[in-house]
């Protein structure tokens, strides 16, 4: 997958992917992330990137210029998905994360200011999107979530390509506990079941104690997943 960067800030971005899963699956050439400046496409002295908005109103707009000229030469294929990062986007979920990372090419517009140009969004953007109900500075650590999350399920990304499979939201339940060594630390036992060598009975309970975290926590996701009448009967138990 190759994934483009249009940030003002691209320092924010750029030290993350020199580390951990971001680092590996670069180096195994299954991502290449380019980050680049918005303001290496502006054509003035100043190298402005925004302008006031037309009607008046507070807080200064991103200019289409620089966004249409930078979009045009990393687009030359006309294949990429272009996605603007804004608190107006859809919400970003683990099934979105899964069809991004379907993608060959994507571009991640970061937004700065009170917003961008109109005509940006009408002819360039494919999706916006949004990682949750909060407004951030700008767009930048938005991205870098976004590629982050995408990274570690690309193929090759974890050791054990199974476990991003496995974890909390691909199957619509949160996850269950975990414990590691030691067995018993100052008093706190870890379950019996889990010492037992028993593969059912351990499957059985992290299935069990994933439902009861799903239900007390995020009841929501609950929604979406089909319960069975054993099912219910223990998130019921929960309830009460
Ligand atoms: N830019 C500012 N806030 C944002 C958010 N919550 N998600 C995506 N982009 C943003």
């Amino acid at each position: 997958m190759k994934l483009d960067v249009l940030a003002l800030f691209p320092d924010i971005i750029a030290p993350a992917l020199q580390t951990g899963i971001l680092k590996r699956i670069q180096d195994a050439g299954g991502l290449t992330v380019n980050v680049y400046n918005l303001r290496d496409w502006t054509t003035d002295k100043h190298k402005s990137v925004d302008d006031y908005p037309y009607g008046g109103g507070a807080g200064m707009i991103l200019k289409p210029e620089p966004i249409f000229a930078a979009t045009k030469e990393l687009n030359v294929e006309s294949d990429a998905h272009i996605v603007f990062l804004t608190p107006q986007g859809i919400p970003l979920t683990q099934p979105l994360v899964e069809a991004l990372s379907l993608e060959n090419h994507l571009i991640l517009i970061c937004g700065r200011y009170k917003g961008v140009d109109e005509r940006v969004r009408q002819k360039i953007v494919t999706s916006e999107i949004s990682i949750g109900d909060y407004v951030l500075s700008g767009g930048e650590i938005a991205a870098l979530v976004i590629i982050d999350a995408i990274a570690r399920v690309l193929p090759g990304a974890l050791g054990d390509f199974e476990s991003a499979h496995e974890d909390s939201f691909s199957k619509e339940l949160l996850d269950h506990p975990h414990y590691t060594r030691p067995a018993d630390y100052e008093g706190m036992k870890v379950p019996e079941v889990l010492l037992s060598g028993h593969h059912d009975n351990i499957k059985k309970w992290r299935h069990v104690e994933a439902l009861k975290r799903t239900a007390q926590r995020r009841p929501d996701l609950l929604q979406e997943y089909d319960l069975t009448d054993e099912e219910l009967a223990i998130i019921n138990k929960v309830k009460q």
